[in-house]
Order: structure tokens, then C-alpha cells, then sequence
């Protein structure tokens, strides 16, 4: 793992923001794998930048996101889907056949899960993968349990998950399950980049990095990924005893 300390998020948005843009420059189409949460905002606000400076466009990205809640409307406003538009696709020149999601209303879960992981398959699998880690040690929605999951599932969420993301729920209570990539689909990403900042994260983030492998920290198993960036701020990075390279 590559592990780089910035003073700010909004520095961390910007190198991981420079990281998609170096990849959109390359063969196209380019697939990328998308995360929700506060962490990422920043990286999403410099790419409608480098869009909006022309530096960027995303007529050749497909994107896929890593997760979904269940029984929640698509336009629901605190659906996956929404939060997307809302932060970065209706900003941008997105096609929206080339912006992928589970559908958490599906009634058959398992048969919509095939659904996704095929989609990535066809396309290629995904170069460029974007995470951030919850509390608790979670990538996507992939829980602490007792076994490393393998496809995308749907999971019952944790009550660590579901106190952490209740406050964005004003509207309705939070969904108790959600659909998810698995860890080994994330793994599957050439390259991945995961975002951590705050004092809230920095247990999570000394495990993760300095831990053992285990599915009770299922963002560990990056570990074993030969292409992992992790992008941290001072707070986030407090529990490392080893703290290099530091990028300030
Ligand atoms: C949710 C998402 C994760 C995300 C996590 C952390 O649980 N499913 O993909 O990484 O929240 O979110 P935040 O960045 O807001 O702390």
C-alpha cells in the first residue's frame, strides 16, 4: 500500500482528483468505480473543475457504483443514484447509460446483483476504483463478518453503519440492508485509491493498514492488492506509528 498524509481534504481531493484525470487521458473507454459518503465530495468538486476548465470529459467513462441502499426510490434523495447526480454527474457531460447502479428496488436481489457484477465483466472489469472506509473498518457496504465476501449481496447493515449515516436520513428511517459490491469484486479493480479523514477513522485506518488481515476489518484485505493509494488526512492518520511518505 501506498500511503500518502496531506494537510487538508480538500489537497486530498485534488491529487486524487489528478488521478482520475491521468487515467481519462489514457485508451478510452475508461471504467471507474464510484463511492458515496462525505469523503469523496472533494474529489467530485475537482473534477466538475477540470470538466468545466476542459480537462476532462466524460464521454468515454463508465462508471459503476459500489453500493446501494434497499427499498429506497431511485430519486429518493438519499438514494446512491441521487447523491451521484446531485454531486458530480448532472454537472458534467455523463451519459446516463454510462452511469451504472444497483437497483436497491429490485424484486429479486440476487437476480439484480448478477446483473451488476456481469455489467462490470462486459465492460472490462474497473481501472480505476475510489473508496472510502467506514468506522467500523467497512469498504462498500461490506460489514465485519466472519468470511471475505466474493460477489456483489445484499447485506444487513451494522449498527455501527446505520448510527453513522441515520443524521442524512430526514425524510424516512434509515434502510436496515443494502446492496453491495463484494470484497472480491472490489479487489478485482486494477487500481485503487481509498479516502479517509478524521479522527473518527483513525482506528479504522491503523488496522487497515497496520492490522492483520481479517474479514472483521474487511478494508485489510487491500493489503493483499499490489495497487492501493491511500489518501489520509493528519486526523485520520494519527494511529500510524509509521508515517511515511508524507505529502504536504
Ligand atoms: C457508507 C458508504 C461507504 C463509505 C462510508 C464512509 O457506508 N457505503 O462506501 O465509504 O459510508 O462514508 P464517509 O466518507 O461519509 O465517512
Amino acid at each position: 500500500m501506498n500511503v500518502y498524509v496531506f494537510a487538508s481534504p480538500d489537497e486530498i481531493g485534488a491529487a486524487v482528483a489528478q488521478r482520475f484525470i491521468d487515467d481519462a487521458q489514457g485508451r478510452t473507454p475508461r471504467v471507474w468505480g464510484l463511492a458515496t459518503g462525505a469523503s469523496p465530495l472533494p474529489v467530485y468538486c475537482r473534477l466538475i473543475d477540470a470538466y468545466q476548465q476542459g480537462k476532462l470529459s466524460f464521454r468515454h467513462i463508465k462508471t459503476y457504483n459500489l453500493d446501494e441502499y434497499c427499498a429506497l426510490p431511485r430519486n429518493d434523495e438519499n438514494s446512491y443514484y441521487t447523491f451521484m447526480h446531485r454531486h458530480l454527474f448532472d454537472a458534467v457531460d455523463m451519459e446516463e447509460k454510462n452511469a451504472h447502479f444497483f437497483n436497491g428496488t429490485a424484486p429479486d436481489w440476487a437476480a439484480e446483483c448478477r446483473r451488476y457484477d456481469s455489467s462490470i465483466v462486459q465492460d472490462g472489469g474497473i481501472d480505476l476504483q475510489l473508496l472510502g472506509i467506514g468506522q467500523n473498518g467497512h469498504i462498500g457496504f461490506n460489514e465485519p463478518s466472519d468470511a471475505f465476501s466474493g460477489d456483489s449481496f445484499k447485506v444487513e447493515l451494522s449498527a455501527s453503519t446505520r448510527r453513522a449515516n441515520a443524521p442524512y436520513f430526514t425524510n424516512r428511517p434509515m434502510p436496515q440492508y443494502a446492496l453491495t459490491m463484494g470484497i472480491r469484486r472490489i479487489l478485482a479493480a486494477k487500481q485503487i485509491l481509498l479516502i479517509a479523514t478524521g479522527t473518527a477513522k483513525a482506528d479504522a485506518v491503523q488496522r487497515m493498514i497496520e492490522g492483520r488481515v481479517t474479514p472483521q476489518c474487511p478494508a485489510s484485505v487491500l493489503q493483499t492488492h499490489a495497487q492501493v493509494s491511500v489518501f489520509l488526512d493528519e486526523r485520520a492518520a494519527a494511529q500510524l506509528s509509521c508515517r511515511t511518505p508524507t505529502v504536504r
